[in-house]
């Protein structure tokens, strides 16, 4: 099928054309540029799923793609590659012609194949926005994650014994793409399973009480270690390497700082590269991974078919629920709070809490992929004391109702979106970080309230805050800004 907006330029005219035209893509921009003469070893190899547009600078919708295709490729940094290819440079025009390129921009989801040979290579011709390309790019990342379960867990353990593997215990039935990207990271080097909170004995098994929770299992009699970071994926990768080096082409995660420690990593590892590949046999883990859910139902059947606008897919973790009031008041509730989002739920069982929750953990996602500092989400049980006159006083009752709230300068809004789907929601938020819309005046009183009423009541749970998993920083005015909404509500 041909997209209506397609260039109509066949490939075989721009031979005839002048002087090629600088690319569309600078250095700094977070799309890979690939040539005819790195294809192969960038993409064709790599163990990461690519997206590759086929293009020219000359070419208008080329030029109108460019910034979705460039916030595309940061919400999928660390998750897979976005790359572009010039195919109006000489060297490039016989391989745009050789990739059955017939205009521009044409864009290819190149999936590697599990276990090694040609990848499988599908044209996108969905819509050309930035959710659109990354859900169906996400869709397209392999897994090689296994799902443990009860019955399932002996021999998960038991299999190569001596080798490490890691396992995350969620109450996620789906496996995100961050979990799905680390197994990349890591295939053949640790064996990465999830673990559902409903498998009780396994939960019991490693005395986990919260959900996610991460346990490396370095192999042979070393004890388990469970990892406390944030659920981020250089420091989840990180915490992993302690057990063995990930491979050696990591899906890149850009940010500028981040090359010169790549590559000092690189060198480091190719002295490891070879202890952790030769110390033990060859992984099984292609076959007893389980198909991926989203594969059955929106999965084009076979390479060559269109690939239509894909639903979207569960990337991410779940946002952090907080559990008590002094919680609450420390990270948004106290007059130093700066901008955070909270999701208020009767019951997180409930369908369309679940709905909320999930497409805000993808938001909260997808911006701490691109680096862009967001507010904090929350997720606050209704029953955690004082929400229920909190959210009487801002006179809001739904069994699922999301607000934004800055303490620090007295202002909160209302979701008010017709259900709690991922564009929405998005389309909410970036109206706050933009600040768009109106703002409410909080009541009265409800800040200062608030605050006197836990400074007794906290007291005696101060040191608890040590442990929680959710760092402080909102409340220190002098740490990093923590969000892009600072700057823009200005
Ligand atoms: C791809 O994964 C295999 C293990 O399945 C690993 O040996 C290889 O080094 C990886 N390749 C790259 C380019 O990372
Ligand atoms: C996000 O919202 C959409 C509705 O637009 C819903 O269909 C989808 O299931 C939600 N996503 C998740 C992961 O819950």
């Amino acid at each position: 099928m041909h997209h209506p907006t397609l260039c109509a330029v066949a490939v075989a005219v721009l031979s005839a054309l002048p002087g090629a035209q600088a690319g569309l893509y600078t250095k700094k921009s977070p799309v890979v540029q690939v040539d005819a003469k790195n294809y192969d070893r960038l993409i064709a190899k790599s163990n990461y799923t690519s997206i590759v547009e086929f293009y020219a600078p000359w070419c208008g919708h080329c030029q109108n793609l460019k910034p979705a295709y460039e916030k595309a490729a940061k919400n999928l940094e660390g998750l897979a590659k976005v790359a572009a290819v010039n195919c109006d440079e000489d060297v490039n025009k016989p391989f745009c012609g050789s990739m059955g390129v017939q205009g521009f921009p044409t864009l290819k989801i190149v999936r590697p194949k599990k276990g090694g040979g040609k990848p499988m290579i599908q044209d996108y011709n969905g819509q050309r926005t930035a959710s659109a390309i990354v859900d169906a790019v996400v869709q397209s990342i392999n897994n090689y994650v296994v799902k443990v379960e009860d019955k399932s867990l002996d021999k998960f353990l038991s299999d190569e014994e001596e080798s490490p593997k890691a396992l995350l215990f969620t109450d996620k039935g789906t496996t995100s793409a961050l979990l799905k990207s680390i197994a990349i990271d890591f295939a053949d080097v640790i064996t990465v399973g999830q673990v559902r909170n409903k498998e009780t004995a396994a939960v019991k098994k490693f005395g986990v009480t919260k959900f996610p929770t991460l346990v490396l299992l370095p192999g042979g009699d070393a004890s388990p270690i469970v990892y406390d970071g944030e659920l981020k994926k250089d420091a989840m990768v990180k915490f992993l390497s302690q057990a063995g080096e990930p491979n050696p082409d990591p899906a890149p995660a850009k940010a500028k700082g981040d090359k010169k420690e790549k590559k000092e990593k690189k060198e480091k590892k190719s002295e490891k590269a070879e202890k952790a590949t030769s110390a033990k046999p060859k992984s099984k883990k292609t076959t007893t991974a389980e198909p991926e859910p989203e594969s059955t139902a929106s999965e084009p059947a076979h390479e060559t078919e269109t690939q239509q606008a894909p639903v979207i897919v569960e990337t991410a973790l779940p946002i952090p629920a907080i559990h008590s009031q002094e919680k609450l008041i420390k990270e948004c509730l106290n007059e130093k709070s700066h901008t955070c989002v909270l999701a208020f739920v009767a019951s997180n069982e409930d369908e369309t809490a679940k709905k909320a929750l999930e497409n805000l953990s993808q938001l909260a996602f997808k911006h701490a992929q691109s680096k862009r500092h967001l507010f904090p989400f929350y997720e606050v049980s209704k029953t955690v004391d004082g929400v229920a006159p909190l959210l009487k006083s801002l006179d809001i009752n739904g069994d699922v109702e999301i607000i934004a709230i800055n303490a620090r300068r007295g202002w909160w809004r209302h979701y008010e979106g017709a259900d709690f789907g991922h564009a929405s929601v998005e389309s909410w938020i970036d109206a706050i970080r933009m600040g768009e819309g109106a703002k409410k005046k909080l009541p009265e009183g409800l800040i200062a309230a608030a605050v006197e009423e836990t400074t007794s009541a906290a007291t005696p749970k101060a040191t608890d805050s040590a442990t929680e998993s959710i760092e402080t920083k909102a409340t220190d005015p002098t740490a990093e800004p923590e969000t892009a909404a600072e700057h823009d509500e200005l």
